[in-house]
């Protein structure tokens, strides 16, 4: 199983990804969990995200096409991988290409999870996260069963990303239109793609994802 979770921010592919992760036991590899890990360790790869993430734009692609190609090689990736926002550019979806075809291996899956705009603000200003274990909540739609504590955990003291304010996430979505929504006909032209309805209850997604995959 060698899947892509597409969409734009707060479209679901962490949440989603978190089930898929449990249902097929291969790693989940978000590149914005590996970024926000780096900033907080001070690495100089981090300094460097960071100046981008702030401002809602994306990292150049040989920085996150690196940390890729060092994380596909470790043992965990063997039977497959769940990739959470990766690629984002036409450049990384070709990178990704020629890692994989020089251990002669493919993509199986690209699912692309719908949410309009209008959606997105709602979503992202109410995201709550654990800094221990990344667990992802929603004050509205996915709270926790104790008021500010993970519930996978324990962790006391859930937290906003610095990137869910407004004018940052709409920033994320103008990149998300301008360089990332071309993926979509990269991979429906390789027929991968299934669009899933984002817009309900993340259990029914969860569904319709598996559907999708079973369809293939
Ligand atoms: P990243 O961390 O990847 O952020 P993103 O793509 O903007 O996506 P999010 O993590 O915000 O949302 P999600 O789709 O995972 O939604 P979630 O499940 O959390 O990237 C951050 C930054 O890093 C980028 O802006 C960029 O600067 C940089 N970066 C990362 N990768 C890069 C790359 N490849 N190239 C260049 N730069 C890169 O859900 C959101 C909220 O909604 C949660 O509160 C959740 O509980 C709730 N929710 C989920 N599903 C539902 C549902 N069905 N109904 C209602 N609420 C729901």
């Amino acid at each position: 199983m060698r899947m892509i979770l597409f969409g734009p921010p707060g479209a679901g592919k962490g949440t989603q990804a978190k089930r898929l992760e449990e249902l097929f036991g291969v790693p989940q590899l978000s590149t914005g969990d590996m970024l926000r890990s780096a900033i907080k360790a001070e690495s100089k790869l981090g300094k460097e995200a960071a100046t981008f993430m702030d401002v809602g734009q994306l990292v150049p692609d040989e920085l996150v096409v690196g940390l890729i190609a060092e994380r596909l090689l470790a043992s965990d990736c063997s039977n497959g991988f769940l990739l959470d926002g990766f690629p984002r550019t036409i450049a990384q979806a070709n990178a990704l290409e020629r890692m994989l075809v020089d251990r002669g291996l493919e993509i199986d899956h690209v699912v692309s999870i719908e949410v309009p705009d209008d959606n997105i603000v709602a979503r992202l200003e109410a995201r709550r996260s654990c800094p221990e274990c990344c667990a992802v909540f929603h004050l509205k739609y996915v709270p926790p069963n104790v008021a500010n504590t993970c519930d996978k955990c324990g962790h006391e003291g859930l937290e906003q990303r610095t990137d869910d304010q407004e004018i940052k996430i709409r920033s994320r979505l103008v990149a998300f239109h301008e360089q990332t929504s071309p993926l979509k006909d990269f991979y429906r032209r390789k027929s991968l793609l299934r669009d899933i309805d984002g817009t309900q209850a993340p259990e029914k997604v969860f569904k319709a994802v598996q559907e999708s995959l079973s369809k293939r």
